[in-house]
């Protein structure tokens, strides 16, 4: 036989559980009441239990009172608890009886960019070589952007880059600064302000007054590379750029030189290695070509030595540069370089 179970009874109850808590005053003893109440065989969860054998008429009230009490209590509890916690050694801690099997609230914490992360790659896959890592402005003056690079002013090359300019006037009239449109002006830079051996390599923004496109943007990032020392030769940018290749594209790659022409270097060529995708038949990633171009680079040239200084009869280099969207698109098959930068988070979540 179940005992009675009725309002005065669950009165009592609570007069009763009240007491005992307003009585104890450890950590234990609360825990220890709690389950003679709450706990799974506890005189709470017995009467719920038997709400099935009270009168129909009274079932209800009944049912209700008891989940009323069984609430007020997991509160009381759980205040008490506190208040001894806090009183003891441990001020401000806050313990919960709360249910800490159920699921956390989940922190949405943002991931990197897909193109720092293949920044990342790139310059880790030079790192073992002996490169340092190095940045430049973004607002550069025309003399790094050009004119240290061999690009005098009115040189029909400038029109390979297309610039914007600030609209900032010096006193000669001059339009000195520009959006860097690439990170060939650090060569200039770290040639000026360091001593042979140099190899660093230059990650960072660009901007070019361009017309976009799925495969043109009118800014995205670029990684230099600069090498400086007694004796470099093209063995040496051949062997690098071909140790480089393999680490991102493969252990498998070729790759392939073409001559190409920019001022800053001589000779200059493109870099190519054969498709990835295709083995070198020929696909749609390649344009049919089997080869897939990744970069710019060659011997820099006598009159960028000797314009910051270095004799060019004593010290050779090499420099390349290469676009790290079109890296990161190569690898990963993405279509339109525009998603990049137009923060689709359907998109951006893939990496
Ligand atoms: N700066 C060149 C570009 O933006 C790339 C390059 C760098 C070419 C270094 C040769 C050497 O197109």
């Amino acid at each position: 036989m179940s005992e009675v179970l009725n309002i005065e009874k669950i009165a009592e109850i609570r007069a009763n559980v009240i007491a005992e808590i307003s009585k104890s005053s450890t950590e234990e003893e609360i825990l220890k009441l709690r389950i003679k109440y709450l706990g799974r065989k506890g005189i709470i969860s017995k009467f719920l239990r038997n709400v099935r054998d009270v009168p129909i008429d009274q079932r209800k009230v009944i049912g209700q009172e008891l989940n009323i009490l069984k609430q007020k209590l997991e509160m009381l509890f759980e205040e008490k608890l506190n208040e001894i916690l806090n009183a003891s050694v441990n001020p401000g801690k806050e313990i919960s009886l709360k249910d800490v099997s159920l699921p956390g609230r989940r922190k949405t914490i943002g991931t990197l960019h897909p193109t720092s992360k293949i920044v990342r790659e790139i310059c880790n896959a030079f790192l073992p070589m002996g490169f340092q890592v190095v940045e430049g402005p973004e607002i550069e003056l025309d003399r790094y952007n050009f004119e240290l690079l061999n690009i005098p002013k009115d040189h029909p090359s400038r029109d390979m880059f297309d610039t914007f300019w600030v609209d900032w006037k010096n006193n000669n009239g001059e339009y000195p600064l520009l959006m860097r449109t690439h990170t060939s002006p650090m060569q200039a830079r770290v040639m000026e302000s360091s001593e042979p051996p140099i190899r660093v390599l230059v990650p960072g923004k660009v901007f070019r007054y361009e017309a976009t496109d799925a495969s043109h943007e009118w800014h995205f990032f670029q990684v230099e590379g600069l090498v400086v020392d007694k004796g470099i030769t093209f063995a040496d940018l051949k062997g690098t750029v071909y140790e480089f290749a393999r680490t991102i594209f493969g252990s498998d790659r070729k790759i392939r030189f073409r001559c190409d022409y920019f001022p800053f270097v001589e000779p200059g060529v493109d870099v190519s290695i054969d498709c990835f995708v295709c083995e070198g038949k020929g696909c749609r990633v390649c344009g049919k070509t089997g080869w897939i171009e990744i970069m710019g680079a060659g011997m820099v040239h006598p009159k960028v030595l000797s314009s910051v200084g270095y004799d060019p009869e004593i010290y050779s280099g090499f420099a390349f540069g290469m676009g790290v969207e079109r890296i990161a698109m190569l690898k990963y098959g993405i279509e339109d370089i525009r998603l990049f930068y137009s923060n689709d988070l359907r998109f951006l979540k893939q990496f």
